[in-house]
Formats: structure tokens, C-alpha cells, sequence
């Protein structure tokens, strides 16, 4: 008995020593939480590389946990009514206000949101994604449409993509409008991290499609990912080893996106997956020109380099060589002329995050092509710190950041 017990003592201070343990920065608040946040994370990230190396289960697979155990069934209270529908297809979970009494049906705003999670995880039916989208309901009057589009890497780029636009072209007509109240004027497309990819993808290439009528009003993005050429900006190098999303965990979720195949990943990892193609638009994410002084810190550029012969052959001509320099995967990937009718955009990006440069090019890149950008930068703030309003994980920084989000769409939308 004793001996027992001081066994599984001396287990849990390795288990705390090896994985609570960790370089997180001083100036981040309510630190103890994120540790242990992130100990529980990195935890399942090795069990799930330790699965797939024995063949139990791949990678995504375990890590998909994250998502279960945070879902909930979205059901009705008394101010928001909430249901299932298809639209063209794809399953979505609509909030609606309820109507207050002797109120006339004034038509409402509404916010289209895509959940993160890299492509691979996540869901509207995650605990934090549900309270955001309730709250948003009440305090914007606004419906709000969360897209349950498909995941890789069952559904590779540009399933993924494709779901939120049909989704997108669905919504937006006048008949679906008006069975809804919407304010064909006041309609925002919004996501966080690789919904913040998608939101921005379909903003652009809603501009593209002359049968385009009812256009968007915003965009708000939240630490977006919004290229996949570069994995090595300052913001990577810096925030490589951070909380809840290190480098590896989004080099691994952009490889996925695009390929199951694990060479693609370890080119990705070593920033030497660019293709002559790709390599053709590395001066659309060239950091040494897109951000200011202040954020490119001590790092010095250097351009991805293009391995060609052994690599090309590889991936030369393959389905993720091509999705490489597709701005549907990777919005920075357009000239200004495609992006100066967009949509005025709110930015969100974290000091503690690989994706900080993503963002941070984007403003200057929209600024640039004459697009209004509200650009809101948390010094102390980490990736995916937004999903986290839910007890035992509840942090302040996500209770600012989503009251400061809201505020945003109140006042542009
Ligand atoms: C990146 O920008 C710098 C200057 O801002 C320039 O010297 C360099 O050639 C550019 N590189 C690429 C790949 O566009
Ligand atoms: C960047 O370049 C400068 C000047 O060439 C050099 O002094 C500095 O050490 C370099 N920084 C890094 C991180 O390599």
C-alpha cells in the first residue's frame, strides 16, 4: 500500500516535471492555468503520436478527443432558438433571436462562423463555440450560421473549403434571407484559426463569382492561418515551442489539409516544400516587406528555398504541390487588384503564436490595397485563447478577446 502510493507519487512528479514543465512566458496571465492546459494537451499529442507509431489509431484520430469532449447538443433556450438545417448539403447549426414580444420583425444581422481546429478537429457543436455563438445571437440580434463543413484528413483540401462555400452561396439569396429576417446589407463571415483561413478564403473568391448579388458587409478574422509557403516567419520561429499550438502541431495540420502523405510533412517541417510554382508567389508572404519593424524582432529574412530534382520529382506535380499555391488554402496569396473590393476586416492576432505574422502581413497587405482593418493585437495573448471560456479552463484573456470581438461587429455590422 505504501509503496504503492509513493510509486504513483513519484509518477505524477515525473508526468508534472516532464510535462508541465515548460517555457511559457512571464508576462502571460493566469500562467499555472495554461500550463496545466497545455500539459493536458501535449499529453494527447504524444499518446496520439505514440498510437499511430504502433498502429492503433492515426495522429488526427486521437487527437480528435480534444473535440469530443467538448461537445454539447445545441438546443433552444428562452432568447435563442436553435435548429439543425441542411443547406445545399452541408449540415449547419442555426441560432436565431427569439422574437420579444410587440416587436416587428426588423431584419437582423447575421454572422456566418467557421470553427478552428486546423482543418482536422473541432465542430459547432464544441461547448465554446455554442456559448459564443448564443451570445453573439443576443447581443448582435443577429442569426448566426456555424458551419459543420467536413474535416481532413478523411476530406482533404478543398473539401473543407468547398463545404463553407456552397454554405456561403446557399445563405446568401434573397428567399433564404428573407425566410430568416436578414438584412441582406448586414451579413459578416467570421471564423477563428483555420475558420479564419476559410472566412478569408470565401471572402475573396465570393468576389470572383459574377453571379455573385448579395455581397458581405464584414470579415472578421481571429489568429487566422492564411499561408502555408513560409512556415519559418518570425512569429514560427519565436512561438515554435508555445501552448496549445506549437510548430509541429500546425505544420502537421497544414500537411494533412493537403496530403496524408508523411514526406509532404517533414519537407513542410524543414520549410523546403516549395515547388517552382509556389516559389513563384513567396513575394506575396515576404515578411521582410510585409511586416513592420517592430515585429520582425531579431530574425533576419530568408527566403523559403525550392529544393528541386529529388523533392520535385516527390511533389512536383502532386495534388498537394499544386494546393500549395492555391489562395483558396492560402489567402496572402493574391495580388492587391484581388483584394482591394473586399469586405472591411477585423484582425485578431497574439503575441504567443506561430500564426501572429499570418495576421499581421494580412493587415498590412488589405491596408495596403485600401481595405479598412481593424487590427487588435494581444500582447499576452496566445493561440486558440478564445475557445477557452468554459470551467476548468476558463481564462480572462478569452472573456476580453470575445467581448472586444463582439463589440467589433456591433459597431460594423
Ligand atoms: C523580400 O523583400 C525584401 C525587401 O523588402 C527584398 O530584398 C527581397 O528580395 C524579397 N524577397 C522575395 C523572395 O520576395
Ligand atoms: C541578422 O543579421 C545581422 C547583420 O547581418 C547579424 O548581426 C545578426 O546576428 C543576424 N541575426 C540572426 C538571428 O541571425
Amino acid at each position: 500500500m505504501r509503496l504503492g502510493s509513493i510509486i504513483l507519487f513519484a509518477a505524477l512528479c515525473a508526468f508534472t516535471a516532464y510535462y508541465v514543465y515548460e517555457p511559457i512566458p512571464e508576462d502571460i496571465e493566469e500562467r499555472w492555468k495554461l500550463m496545466l492546459t497545455d500539459a493536458f494537451f501535449r499529453s494527447l499529442s504524444h499518446l496520439a503520436d505514440f498510437s499511430e507509431l504502433v498502429g492503433l489509431k492515426d495522429y488526427m484520430g486521437v487527437m480528435y478527443v480534444i473535440t469530443l469532449i467538448e461537445n454539447v447538443v445545441p438546443v433552444s433556450d428562452e432568447h435563442v432558438m436553435v435548429t439543425m438545417e441542411n443547406f445545399d448539403g452541408v449540415e449547419v447549426v442555426l441560432y436565431q433571436p427569439k422574437q420579444q414580444s410587440g416587436d416587428d420583425t426588423e431584419p437582423r444581422r447575421a454572422v456566418i462562423y467557421l470553427h478552428g481546429g486546423g482543418w482536422c478537429l473541432g465542430s459547432s457543436r464544441m461547448g465554446p463555440y455554442d456559448m459564443l455563438a448564443r451570445k453573439m445571437t443576443i447581443e448582435l440580434n443577429a442569426v448566426i450560421v456555424s458551419v459543420e463543413y467536413r474535416l481532413a484528413p478523411a476530406h482533404h483540401f478543398p473539401v473543407p473549403y468547398e463545404d463553407v462555400y456552397r454554405v456561403v452561396k446557399h445563405f446568401l439569396q434573397m428567399g433564404v434571407l428573407a425566410q430568416f429576417s436578414v438584412d441582406p446589407g448586414r451579413i459578416a463571415i467570421s471564423g477563428d484559426s483555420a475558420g479564419g483561413n476559410l472566412a478569408a478564403a470565401v471572402s475573396q473568391q465570393l468576389l470572383k463569382d459574377p453571379t455573385q448579388q448579395i455581397h458581405l458587409k464584414a470579415q472578421a478574422l481571429i489568429y487566422p492561418v492564411l499561408q502555408a509557403l513560409d512556415l519559418n516567419t518570425p512569429s514560427y520561429q519565436q512561438n515554435q515551442d508555445m501552448p496549445i499550438l506549437p510548430r509541429t502541431l500546425m505544420v502537421r495540420f497544414w500537411s494533412e489539409y493537403f496530403t496524408s502523405d508523411k514526406a509532404f510533412f517533414r519537407a513542410m517541417m524543414a520549410n523546403t516544400h516549395n515547388n517552382p510554382e509556389s516559389s513563384s508567389l513567396l513575394k506575396f508572404v515576404n515578411w521582410s516587406a510585409f511586416l513592420p519593424e517592430a515585429y520582425r524582432r531579431k530574425y533576419n529574412y530568408s527566403a523559403p528555398t525550392v529544393v528541386h530534382g529529388e523533392a520535385e520529382q516527390e511533389f512536383g506535380t502532386s495534388e498537394p504541390s499544386r494546393s500549395l499555391a492555391d489562395p483558396r488554402a492560402s489567402p496572402l496569396l493574391v495580388p492587391d487588384t484581388a483584394l482591394h473590393s473586399l469586405p472591411k476586416a477585423y484582425i485578431l492576432t497574439c503575441e504567443y503564436d506561430v500564426l501572429r505574422d499570418d495576421g499581421i502581413m494580412y493587415v498590412t497587405r488589405l491596408r495596403t490595397a485600401g481595405v479598412a482593418v481593424t487590427h487588435e493585437h494581444y500582447d499576452t495573448g496566445f493561440h486558440g485563447a478564445l475557445m477557452f471560456t468554459v470551467w476548468p479552463t476558463d481564462f480572462l484573456l478569452a472573456r476580453r478577446m470575445t467581448d472586444n470581438y463582439v463589440k467589433w461587429l456591433k459597431e460594423n455590422l
